[in-house]
């Protein structure tokens, strides 16, 4: 396949087999850095070279001259020479020349509001796992970041969004802010009491919004062009809840209404389905070129295969804002990412969190807004699209929740975790309460509840994907342990605590290992290890994890505990010095990006 890059209205395109692919990532009209970051002939030859082994690597690094001298040194220095020509050694000195390492433009902080003591953690009542949180609350600390003031100064030089204020990162090659992490961290931050962190993560998320009309993927201009699942409302929501801080809400609310304007703008779909309509939601990106923290894994999927590159990367591009990327649940054979159909796809979960907004919007305006007419609005919107969700994506026989196909006008019968987002969202009738117990049953049926720590992602085993079997995530996890806990069966809530505790302990073990915690876990085997798969090594930090555990300690501080077998352990101090599990444990650590 003969990939070829031409210039046209100042903006990179990709020539692919006589198609253009020209909607890149950046906003091209702010800077001209985004012939830097998302297009250009640098990008493209520093990732044919394979300069880095994480394609993220280059694209978070900041420019030392402005991107309209750095373009024109490319030029001076490589003209004529095709870039897959270029030679890496001087690549390599170019770059150094002209980029600061990546992260450079980060400054460390400690978080507002943060106390090593607060009393909700104190409030645990086993000795190990109060021991736990309490290091989980110091690790905020390491995970605070703020944006430099060289940012402000020269956004042109940075790949990074300015923010105003202090943000938690989720760790590891993941050292912006990012979408729908910030829910669980947030989450997290409240247990610590860190409320004041908390407001802080709010505003920034207000700022995109002020200034794109929609929340970003993650924090840098190469995510301009795609979001991530929207729980931002959930996040007041949350604040407001534990906070009941009405004057600080009321600031929020016209960015809430805002964000949700671009989900009802830009990802909805029409939907026909047993002789109804119905509007529903997809992901939906624009974007159809590489992305470009992945730019060698895009060009090489799309030189696996015939199909029409444009296409295929808007797909991708399009997978990547649900969150779940990759996961087999996108893709059309169930196996391989070449057939990827995201945009095919009306997605049970996204559905189920545009349900809540609305819902948390109504009560926001009622209690908050004091503005009853917009109330009453969101109300009439939440039980219509309530209904729709329940006659499109409900499956009678499977008794669940299922994805709706456009393709195949049918439901995709394949168990996924992220399946319960309707219970965790409350996205059906009270009085309904029979659906949840069906869902439990899927669950069940489906073996969900078989692996000592924790719900995997799905339960093909024919997958490399991250998000899918063995990987157990921790806010997929969270969503269903809080789904069940909410219902109103008994059965589930006692079943919603034995995965908080299956859980938590998989995750004190790795946590006793290896000293870390991670973004996601192979949930099979008495000791968990942190998983694998997917495009990039597996990341430690970790925002969302930290903040599930620190949540489901406080929601069940007086009886949840370690087992007697990590108690023993943890009291002869056996964790740090011994076993097997420590050297396969630490073998993502030696080798990551
Ligand atoms: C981009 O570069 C061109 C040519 O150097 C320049 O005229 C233009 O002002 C730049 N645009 C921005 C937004 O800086
Ligand atoms: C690059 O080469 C072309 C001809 O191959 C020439 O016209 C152009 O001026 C050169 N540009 C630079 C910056 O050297
Ligand atoms: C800020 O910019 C100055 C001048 O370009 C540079 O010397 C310094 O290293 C930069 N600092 C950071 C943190 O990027
Ligand atoms: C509400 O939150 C803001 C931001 O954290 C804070 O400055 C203010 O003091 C809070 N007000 C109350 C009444 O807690
Ligand atoms: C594309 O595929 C060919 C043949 O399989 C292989 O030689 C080449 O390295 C691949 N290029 C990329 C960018 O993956
Ligand atoms: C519901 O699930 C059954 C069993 O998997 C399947 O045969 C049927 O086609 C599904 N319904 C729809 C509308 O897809
Ligand atoms: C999962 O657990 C259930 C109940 O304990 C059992 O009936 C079923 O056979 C198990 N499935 C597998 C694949 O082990």
């Amino acid at each position: 396949m003969i990939l070829r890059w031409i210039l046209a209205l100042s903006v990179t395109v990709l020539s692919v087999n006589g198609w253009t692919c020209n909607v890149i990532m950046c906003d091209h009209t702010n800077t001209n850095n985004s012939q830097i970051y998302c297009g250009g002939d640098i990008l493209k030859a520093v990732n044919e070279a394979a300069l880095f082994k994480d394609s993220k690597e280059f694209v978070d690094m900041p420019l030392k001259f402005d991107p309209e001298t750095t373009i024109a040194d490319f030029e001076a220095e490589f003209n004529g020479t095709e870039t897959d020509q270029i030679d890496p050694v001087k690549l390599q000195k170019f770059v150094d020349d002209h980029f600061y390492p990546a992260g450079h433009e980060l400054d460390e902080c400690v978080p507002a509001g943060y106390s090593p003591k607060p009393d909700k953690l104190m409030a645990i009542a086993d000795d190990n796992l109060r021991d736990w949180a309490l290091n989980l609350n110091n690790i905020w600390s390491h995970l605070c970041r703020k944006v430099s003031d060289n940012v402000t100064l020269h956004p042109e030089l940075h790949s990074l969004i300015e923010v105003p204020h202090e943000f938690i990162i989720p760790g590891g090659r993941f050292r912006e802010p990012y979408y729908w992490d910030a829910y669980w961290i947030i989450k997290g931050l409240l247990a610590s009491e860190m409320y004041e962190a908390a407001a802080r993560m709010l505003l920034n998320y207000k700022s995109y919004v002020d200034r794109f009309g929609f929340i970003p993927n993650g924090g840098r201009v190469y995510y301009l062009q795609r979001s991530q699942p929207p729980m931002y409302i959930p996040m007041i929501y949350e604040f407001y809840e534990a906070t009941k801080n009405i004057t600080f809400v009321q600031k929020l609310l016209d960015s809430a209404e805002a964000e949700l304007n671009f989900w009802d703008t830009h990802r909805t779909v029409d939907v026909s389905f047993q002789h109804g309509d119905y509007k529903l939601y997809q992901y939906n990106s624009a974007s159809n070129v590489p992305r470009p923290e992945s730019f060698k894994e895009d060009m090489a999927t799309a030189n696996a295969t015939s199909r029409q590159s444009c296409d295929l990367w808007s797909n991708i591009a399009s997978a990547a804002e649900s969150g779940l990327d990759f996961s087999t649940r996108w893709f059309a054979d169930k196996q391989s990412l070449e057939t990827i159909e995201t945009k095919q796809i009306v997605p049970v979960d996204l559905n189920s969190f545009i349900c809540w907004n609305l819902e948390i919007l109504t009560f926001l305006y009622e209690y908050v807004g004091m503005d009853t007419v917009k109330a009453d609005q969101y109300r009439q919107r939440y039980i219509t699209h309530r209904r729709n969700l329940q006659k499109v994506f409900f499956n009678e026989t499977e008794g669940a929740w299922l994805d709706y196909n456009i393709r195949e006008k049918g439901h995709n019968p394949t168990f996924y975790a992220s399946l319960a987002a309707p219970l965790f969202t409350n996205c059906y009738e009270k009085l309904d309460s029979n659906k949840a117990g069906q869902i439990y049953d899927f669950f069940k049926r489906n073996d969900a509840f078989n692996f000592t720590s924790g719900v995997p992602q799905s339960t093909l085993k024919n997958s490399a994907q991250q998000w899918d079997f063995p990987n157990g995530w921790a806010n997929v996890n969270h969503m269903i342990i809080e789904g069940f806990r909410k219902s109103n069966s008994p059965q589930m809530q006692e079943e919603a605590f034995a995965l908080a505790t299956k859980w938590v302990r998989g995750n004190y073990r790795v946590f006793h290992t290896t000293q870390h915690m991670y973004e996601k876990y192979n949930v099979v085997g008495a000791i968990p290890q942190a998983g694998a798969g997917g495009e990039y090594n597996v990341q430690e930090g970790f925002g969302w994890t930290n903040g599930v555990i620190l949540d489901l300690l406080v929601t069940y501080a007086d009886r949840i505990s370690v087992s007697d077998g990590d108690k023993t352990a943890a009291a002869a101090g056996a964790y740090i010095s011994s076993g097997l599990g420590l050297i396969a444990l630490m073998i993502p650590m030696f080798i990551r990006a």
